[in-house]
């Protein structure tokens, strides 16, 4: 058994979530004062984002040494400080391992660069190599005209890939590993894991890297390598896995496998993207949508693999503004968001500010955007003739910077998250979106958080249970059942802004938690209502 089955993560971006120090940036000073907060969402485990140092080019995922903490976000000190207090509240820290590169900042890839060949092969250089682009623009290659060779980068050309093929780096990166269990880090989250194992020779066709890349030849060798040297096969792990298929993350997630307690797939979250294409954009095409659920639910379940189920991340647009309506529906749709995730087979994740309704940033100008992927596709767009506005609407829409605006804690001077100015700019409804306006309204999305979290916690069948999607004869109403021995329980939620006819629902049964508090009709949904009943 999955011992994580009733587990929920919160997720902390560490830049963002709260400042101790005035100087505009999140700290973790900041996380320390806030874990009782945290804990009063009842959630087990806090995945924060690397906060090791840097030179933060892409905030934090271009590491220039793992076992030290970035100035920047406080000191070792304090880093441990943060572990023993969460600990003593119940909570354990999920530290972010990101290995499928380093920054180029790193003393490896230094030492590569002046021509040092043990350390040249850290990385992947070569002679001559494919068309390959880069997940945020450009290609994947690097020329070093001192060595006269390319290196690979699957993100920033300063975030050279490590080569996992060498049993060194293998062991450098499982000393990291158990340097942060050595502090009392109860779990792990590996950045783009399913991107370590490269292919084997590089004459190949013109593509995204990417494309070439996933699932690789080794990666289910070298994960269970990593996972059983270090003994954290016990510990909660979760992999990032980028364009995966659902055979691999069986495969990676069925403990028979000795791998990872769990995996993120990204699929349900391209469904608005037009022709696949994340800057181009299109309504979310719900059928899809639920039929993408559909198919992962119910064949982890049935192969004994293990979700990690989510709509944020600090990669992601805010879920209200993209799948609910951040207008007139808010609270509705972010009730309804929630409890389609936190009744599915799986561990839930929250995103930070997802639990109080934070939206979308409404950024007008470029200068408003800080992410270096925002800033290259922004001039993409230009390039193929997009005009700014239309431009400045996809990034409004897609930016990463979406979800990377400050915590919105009060309404206060600076939304509560910093005395200072913040690094990036806070969205104008601070003054109505912040926790301590939800802490004060029982009917509360936060509030209704805290109940998704705590029914996991007293319901078998919603941590533990099968399940099966429900044809409702109308693609805005997805539904699915769980059972688990006689208990049977209906999940009902409807993804549009008006009333939605409905078919093969059963309704007999007790309401757990619905966001209309009366009158639940099984025919006729109300706009993005849900309703969760167990018989
Ligand atoms: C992951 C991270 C993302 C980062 C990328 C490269 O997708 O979540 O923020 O840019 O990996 O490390
Ligand atoms: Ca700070």
């Amino acid at each position: 058994m999955n011992k994580y089955k009733n587990s929920t993560v919160y997720q902390i971006y560490v830049k963002s979530f709260c400042d101790s120090n005035g100087d505009g940036i999140g700290d973790l000073n900041g996380i320390r004062s806030k874990l009782k907060y945290i804990k009063s969402l009842g959630v087990d485990y806090i995945w924060v984002t690397p906060f090791f140092c840097s030179p933060m080019v892409d905030n934090g995922y271009d590491v220039s040494d793992y076992k030290n903490v970035n100035p920047m976000f406080g000191s070792m000190a304090d880093c441990e400080a943060m572990i023993n207090e969460a600990e003593k509240l119940g909570i354990g820290f999920m530290f972010d391992m990101v290995f499928n590169h380093t920054s180029s900042e790193h003393e490896w890839f230094k030492k590569a660069l002046e021509g040092d060949k043990k350390y040249m092969d850290y990385y992947i250089f070569r002679d001559e190599v494919p068309e390959w682009t880069a997940s945020f623009g450009g290609s994947a290659w690097e020329f070093v005209p001192s060595l006269n060779k390319w290196y690979l980068h699957l993100f920033d050309p300063k975030q050279p890939d490590l080569n996992w093929e060498n049993p060194e780096v293998r062991e450098e990166l499982k000393n990291v590993v158990r340097f942060w269990k050595g502090k009392g880090v109860k779990g792990f989250r590996f950045d783009v894991l399913n991107l370590i194992s490269k292919p084997e020779s590089f004459n190949l066709p013109s593509g995204s890297a990417h494309t070439f890349c996933k699932d690789g030849r080794h990666v289910h060798e070298f994960i269970r390598e990593l996972v059983t040297d270090t003994g954290i096969e016990n510990l909660i792990t979760v992999g990032e896995m980028a364009s995966t298929t659902l055979e691999n993350c069986i495969k990676y997630t069925n403990p028979e496998n000795h791998e990872l307690s769990m995996c993120f797939s990204f699929h349900h979250l391209k469904v608005d993207y037009k022709d696949g294409n994340k800057w181009a954009l299109m309504p979310a095409d719900l059928k899809k949508l639920r039929n993408l659920f559909k198919e992962w639910q119910e064949e982890m379940s049935i192969n004994g693999g293990w979700n990690a189920v989510f709509w944020c991340n600090h990669d992601q647009p805010r879920i209200v503004s993209r799948f609910g309506d951040e207008g007139k529906y808010w609270k509705h749709s972010a009730k309804m968001l929630g409890t389609f995730i936190h009744m599915l087979r799986g561990t839930p994740y929250i995103f930070q500010g997802e639990e109080i309704g934070m939206t979308n940033a409404h950024f007008k100008e470029i200068s408003d955007y800080k992410d270096v992927e925002a800033i290259n596709y922004f001039n993409i767009m230009l390039e193929n003739g997009i005009s700014e506005r239309d431009a400045l609407k996809v990034l409004s829409e897609r930016a990463r910077d979406n979800g990377r605006t400050p915590m919105q804690w009060n309404a206060e001077k600076n939304a509560g998250f910093s005395d200072g100015e913040a690094w990036i700019k806070i969205p104008e409804n601070y003054i109505n979106i912040n926790v301590e306006v939800e802490e004060k309204d029982e009917d509360s999305i936060l509030n209704y958080y805290r109940k998704l979290v705590k029914l996991r916690k007293d319901f078998a069948v919603i941590s533990d249970g099968d399940i099966k999607f429900i044809d409702t004869e109308n693609e805005k109403v997805i539904a699915y059942r769980r059972t688990l021995g006689n208990e049977v329980l209906t999940v009902i939620c409807n993804f549009s802004s008006n009333s939605e006819h409905v078919k093969n629902i059963a309704h007999n049964g007790k309401v757990l938690i619905s966001n209309y508090e009366t009158n639940h009709n099984f025919e006729i949904l109300r706009p993005y209502e849900t309703v969760v009943v167990k018989f």
